[in-house]
């Protein structure tokens, strides 16, 4: 017997989407309410709440202390790699929000200005967050594990006039120095922030230069509060940079309005989160997940959000996830599949699951990738309560497609995200533009205008979000993922149709990946692709081709690429695999044949195919990757 009201209240939200996001709007605080819902005025590209003024910091915390919340606690920093566990109250949290404010101020900021976040996950990531909202600056929080020229690019395109930084992050044991990434980082970028205020920490002590960088604590020692300024609905409230099919990130623009309000509704009714709960997202807060779901989201439904900086594994052991959740009374968890997969590796019976109480538990979501049946299935039967996969995009900033627990929950395929979330409109057409029903594969488009919360475009980008996103259907936004709807309108989210893979839950460009590798003296060509992992889901190979006359050991070309991404790219596209081919595999028009390699690789059934112009080649890749450990040529098929 499925006790929802999904159908209920999809079937309103389509009926009058306007009068629906209205009702929703009315659980924010607006300075102004809105002009008008939905500003269509200039398609393809559409505003919601146009006129409103809002506040984001202003919902996310003083609301909250004003309406009795002052003591809750609202964020519990619990980090077993420095041996810490700190919580603030709401009260807490907002007087160190404001006095942060008080320094962006003071620092000359304004409305409109951008400042980055390079940063590890601190509560002073959180703290800088909401203070930026509180005054309407613009944040940009690039993730730790990203590299100097990873970050001097979101600096030249985001032109921030000041950086906020940490002397160093934690990974496990290993403590990364982020001081000398972020003096690098400003080296290399042709845009250079006015300042940069760098928070201490005890493990590493960063190096300060003159006139350019400010001591966190020195600064909020003698900081002043200040007040939140009302924006207008569609003033953007961060840029988040994501990888796309070039080396150049997207900077998605996410705006206050239509953000407050789409976080709001989903916390009770896709989550099914009560104000005054603990919620838990295990992510970071250089992701999309960990903006809406550690900071914004929890904060806006007036719930306690945990900080965490650790592993699922190794600090201490795959018990880590429990411990939290029992210590710190955690009714809903949020994390990546891998997560899962990693402790299922070191725990596979359970055991350190039963060291403790998870009577508090009720819910785990998942999403980054898609969860493979084996994992959701593990984690259903360990844990004994509902397992939920749900699918977004950095570009949405909250689901498309879930099970919506806060309505009611649906039968669980494991394997589909289950239906789409109201306000969203998801298709499955044909290269041609054709609906696809009945399970057939196609591209997955949403159909315009997205929801609140999307993102209305990219940072000072219009005509690259239309060609990225709008061009291909009139009409749709493409998500550029594929997959299909089935009989009962459940939605299978399998696979990209671009260049992007997925390691670990983390969205990657091979062709980024790709721009590093041809930029190796030796190297005349080459191809990054993702192949099965079992951990991290997906990782990225690369195949090398050499000049002409390079007669170097190729380990050592290898281990130069290896190092020459970690430094250009970051630790986190986890390349560490590469290969010395003597062709790459192409069809006689020149493409390559990165899908075959692929099955290669993964031990997957494949073909030869028929427009392959040498052969030979997919033998010669295949006992390359056997040497490698890779299944190699055992499942060849004939053309
Ligand atoms: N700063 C500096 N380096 C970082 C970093 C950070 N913030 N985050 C990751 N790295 C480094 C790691 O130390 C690792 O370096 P190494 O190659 O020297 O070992 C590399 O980047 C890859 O990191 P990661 O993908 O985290 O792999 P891992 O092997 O350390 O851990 C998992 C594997 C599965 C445990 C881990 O990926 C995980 O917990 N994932 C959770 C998923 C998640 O948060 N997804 C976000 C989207 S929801
Ligand atoms: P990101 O923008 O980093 O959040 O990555 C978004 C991409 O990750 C999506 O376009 C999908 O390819 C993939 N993804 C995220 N969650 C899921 C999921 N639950 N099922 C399938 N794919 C997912």
């Amino acid at each position: 017997m499925i006790n929802s009201t999904y159908d209920e209240v999809y079937g309103r939200w389509r009926d009058a989407p306007e009068g629906f996001w209205a009702e929703m709007a009315e659980a924010i605080h607006w300075y102004k309410k809105w002009d008008r819902v939905l500003d269509a005025s200039r398609p393809p590209f559409y505003r919601w709440f146009t006129g409103g003024m809002v506040n984001s910091c202003y919902n996310a915390l003083d609301r909250h202390v004003e309406h009795g919340r002052g003591n809750q606690s609202v964020l519990i920093y619990d980090s077993p790699v420095t041996g810490k566990i700190k919580a603030f109250s709401y009260r807490e949290l907002l007087d160190e929000v404001a006095r942060f404010a008080g320094v962006l101020v003071r620092q000359g900021l304004q409305k409109g200005d951008r400042v980055i976040l390079y940063m590890p996950m601190m509560p002073e990531a959180v703290i800088a967050m909401l203070a930026c909202a509180r005054v309407g600056v613009i944040h940009s929080v690039v993730f730790g594990g990203f590299a100097a020229h990873e970050l001097a690019s979101r600096i030249n395109d985001a032109q921030p006039k000041l950086i906020i930084s940490a002397s160093c992050g934690i990974e496990v044991d290993r403590v990364v120095p982020y001081k000398p990434l972020l003096d690098k980082g400003i080296e290399i970028a042709s845009v250079k922030p006015e300042r940069c205020i760098i928070l201490q920490r005890p493990e590493e002590k960063a190096s300060m230069i003159a006139g350019r960088d400010l001591d966190w604590s020195e600064l909020m020692a003698e900081a002043k509060p200040v007040d939140c300024v009302p924006v207008a609905a569609t003033d953007p409230l961060y840029i988040l940079y994501t990888s796309g099919t070039t080396g150049m990130p997207k900077g998605i623009v996410r705006d206050n309005g239509g953000h407050l309000v789409a976080l709001m509704w989903s916390m009770k009714n896709i989550y099914g989160v009560e104000p005054g709960e603990v919620f838990w997202t295990a992510s970071d807060v250089g992701w999309v997940v960990g903006h809406s779901y550690i900071v914004y989201a929890p904060l806006f439904n007036g719930n306690t959000t945990i900080l965490y900086e650790g592993k699922p594994v190794g600090t201490p052991d795959p018990g880590a996830f429990w411990r939290v959740i029992s210590q710190h009374g955690v009714r809903v968890l949020f994390t990546a599949p891998t997560a899962f997969r990693a402790i299922k590796r070191e725990d596979p019976t359970g055991d350190y699951m039963r060291k403790y109480d998870l009577s508090c538990f009720r819910t785990l979501f998942l999403a980054g990738e898609r969860c493979d049946p084996d994992t959701l299935l593990w984690a259903e039967k360990q844990l004994g309560v509902p397992v939920i996969d749900h699918w977004w995009q950095t570009e949405t900033g909250w689901p498309i497609g879930a099970n919506c627990v806060g309505l009611g929950m649906l039968p669980v395929k494991p394997g589909s995200c289950t239906k789409p979330v109201p306000g969203y409109d998801v298709r499955a057409l044909s290269d041609d533009g054709q609906e696809l029903s009945g399970g057939q594969i196609g591209n997955i488009v949403i159909q315009l205008p997205l929801p609140p919360g999307c993102l209305p475009t990219l940072w000072n980008n219009d005509e690259a979000f239309q060609k990225s996103y709008l061009s291909h259907y009139s009409g749709y936004y493409l998500t550029a993922d594929a997959g299909y709807k089935d009989d009962d309108g459940y939605l299978w989210i399998m696979s990209r149709t671009d260049d992007i893979i997925n390691v670990a839950g983390h969205r990657l460009s091979t062709g980024a990946m790709e721009e590093v590798l041809a930029s190796h003296p030796d190297v005349a060509e080459c191809a990054v692709l993702g192949i099965a992992d079992a951990i991290k889901g997906e990782i990225p190979l690369g195949l090398i081709v050499l000049k002409a006359g390079v007669r170097r050991p190729h380990d050592e070309i290898v281990t130069e690429v290896v190092q020459m991404v970690r430094e250009r790219i970051g630790p986190v596209a986890s390349f560490k695999v590469a290969s010395v081919v003597k062709r790459l595999p192409k069809t006689r028009s020149g493409k390559i044949l990165r899908g075959t390699v692929k099955k290669i690789a993964d031990g997957v059934d494949y073909r030869v195919p028929l427009t392959i112009d040498d052969p030979a080649i997919l033998d010669e890749i295949a006992a390359d990757l056997a040497v490698l450990g890779y299944p190699g040529s055992l499942s060849k098929k004939p053309a």
